[in-house]
C-alpha cells in the first residue's frame, strides 16, 4: 500500500526548504516510518509564494540524489486550505490514486504580526479556518498524523521558554497559531488513535547553502530579509526599531534558528509518531539569542561589507526579548540546531546574491 505526506504551504520558505529535507532522508532511507512506498504531494494557494520554487527544489534533489528519479520528488496541486470543498477533493484524490494521505506537514498559514492586527478576521479564517478544514478532512479520509508549524511568539519576554511556560494572545497572529495548537490538542483527546505535533519555531532565518532556495517574502517585514535587501544594494539603510528594550544594547533580542535546523526537525517528528500519545508540543530555537545590533555586526562580518543601519520608532508589539529552551527537542527528537548566527548570514547572503529580487526577479 502506498502513502502520501501531504504538506500545506511546501512552496513557502520552511515549507520548501522541508520538503527538500523530506526528499533526502527518503532518498537516504533515514525516515524512520514504517511505509515503504511514500509519496509527497505539497499544496499551496501561491499567496506568499510562487511555483518557481519547484525547479530549484527538483535542482537540489537532482544534484543530491545524482539525478536518479525513480517517480517524481515531489507533486504540487494549487489549492486552497480555506475551500473545504477543494481540499476533501486532494484528499479523494489521493484515494482513487491508491496512495491516501496519511501524515500532513501543515505550513500554510499567514504570518506577518502587524498585517494580523490590521485584518484579524483574515487571519482567522485563513490560519483557524483552514486548519478546521484540514482536520475534518482528517476525520472524513481516515488521517491521524498532523505537524502544525506553531510559533514561539505564544511565549513572552523570556530568555528560557520551556514548553510548560505560560502562552499567552500577545498579537491575532499568535492566536491564530495556539488556536489550532488547542483545537489539536482537542482532536487528539477526543480520537485515541490521533498523534499531533506542535513544532515551535523560534525566528527562522537563512536560507539553503545552495542558494538555489530561501526566503522569498512579498515584502520584506523581518529582520533578516530586510538586512539581505541592503546587503545587495535593493535598499539604503536598515531601520532599527527601537533602542529602549530592556536589554544590554537597547534593541530586541531574539533567537535566530536557520532554516535547514528546522527542516531537519520534520524528520525526527516524523518518527515520534509512533511513539506519542496524543498531542505533543517541541520549541526548536537554539538555547542562544542575538539583538539587532549583533546581528547586523555579525552579518556585516561574515559578507566583508558594512550594513548601513539607523534607530527608528519601535515597532507596535515587539517584545524585549525571547530565547528558546529546546532541550525536550533534543532528549525526544534528537534534534539540536547545529548552525550558527554566522552560517544564517552567510547563506542568506549567498541566496539573496543569486536572486536579488527573489524568485520571479520581481523588482
Ligand atoms: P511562508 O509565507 O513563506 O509560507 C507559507 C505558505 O503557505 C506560502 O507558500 C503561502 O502561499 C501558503 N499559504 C498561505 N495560506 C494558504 C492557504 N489558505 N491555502 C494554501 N496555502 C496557503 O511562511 P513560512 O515562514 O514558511 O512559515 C511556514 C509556517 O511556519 C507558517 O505556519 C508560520 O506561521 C509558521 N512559522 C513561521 C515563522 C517565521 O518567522 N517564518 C516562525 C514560526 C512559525
Ligand atoms: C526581530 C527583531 C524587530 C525588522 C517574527 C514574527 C513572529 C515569528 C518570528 C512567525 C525585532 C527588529 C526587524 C527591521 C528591526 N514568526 N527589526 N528592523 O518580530 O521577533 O518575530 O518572526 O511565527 O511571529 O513576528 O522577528 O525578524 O520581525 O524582528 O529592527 O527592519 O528585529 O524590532 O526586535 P520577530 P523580526
Amino acid at each position: 500500500m502506498s502513502s502520501t505526506i501531504l504538506v500545506t504551504g511546501g512552496l513557502g520558505y520552511i515549507g520548501s526548504h522541508t520538503v527538500v529535507e523530506l526528499v533526502q532522508a527518503m532518498h537516504d532511507k533515514t525516515l524512520e516510518v514504517p511505509d515503504k512506498d511514500l509519496h509527497i504531494l505539497i499544496i499551496d494557494n501561491l499567496s506568499n509564494s510562487s511555483t518557481a520554487v519547484i525547479p530549484k527544489m527538483e535542482q537540489i534533489l537532482d544534484e543530491y540524489c545524482g539525478g536518479k528519479r525513480q517517480k517524481p520528488y515531489f507533486q504540487y496541486k494549487e489549492c486552497d486550505i480555506q475551500n473545504v470543498e477543494q481540499l476533501r477533493e486532494v484528499f479523494a484524490s489521493c484515494v482513487r490514486d491508491e496512495k491516501p494521505i496519511k501524515y500532513i506537514e501543515h505550513f500554510a498559514a499567514l504570518k506577518c504580526v502587524p498585517e494580523s492586527c490590521e485584518i484579524p478576521m483574515q487571519y482567522f479564517k485563513n490560519n483557524f479556518i483552514g486548519a478546521l478544514n484540514l482536520v475534518q478532512c482528517m476525520e472524513e479520509f481516515d488521517c491521524h498524523y498532523i505537524v502544525h508549524s506553531s510559533s514561539s511568539r505564544c511565549y513572552g519576554n523570556n530568555l528560557n521558554s520551556t514548553e510548560n511556560d505560560a502562552v499567552e494572545v500577545y498579537n491575532p497572529y499568535a492566536g491564530t497559531k495556539l488556536c489550532v495548537d488547542y483545537m489539536l490538542r482537542s482532536f487528539a483527546l477526543a480520537h485515541k488513535d490521533w498523534r499531533c505535533i506542535s513544532v515551535r519555531y523560534f525566528n527562522p532565518c537563512g536560507a539553503h547553502p545552495s542558494g538555489l532556495i530561501g526566503e522569498d517574502p512579498k515584502y520584506p517585514h523581518n529582520l533578516f530579509p530586510y538586512i539581505e535587501e541592503v546587503a545587495v544594494g535593493n535598499r539604503d539603510i536598515v531601520s532599527v526599531f527601537g533602542n529602549d528594550f530592556q536589554t544590554k544594547d537597547g534593541t530586541g533580542v531574539r533567537d535566530y534558528t536557520h532554516v535547514i535546523d528546522i527542516a531537519k526537525v520534520h524528520i525526527g517528528v516524523m518518527k515520534k509518531f509512533w511513539e506519542i500519545q496524543g498531542h505533543e508540543i517541541y520549541n526548536i530555537g537554539t538555547e542562544n539569542s542575538y539583538s539587532v545590533l549583533d546581528v547586523i555586526s555579525a552579518y556585516a562580518k561574515a559578507i566583508g561589507k558594512e550594513i548601513p543601519w539607523k534607530f527608528a520608532p519601535r515597532r507596535a508589539g515587539d517584545i524585549d526579548f525571547t530565547q528558546s529552551k529546546a532541550d525536550k527537542a533534543f532528549k525526544e527528537l534528537k534534534w539540536k540546531a547545529t548552525k550558527t548566527l554566522e552560517d544564517c548570514c552567510k547563506d542568506s547572503f549567498n541566496w539573496k546574491t543569486m536572486n536579488k529580487h527573489g524568485y520571479e526577479g520581481k523588482q
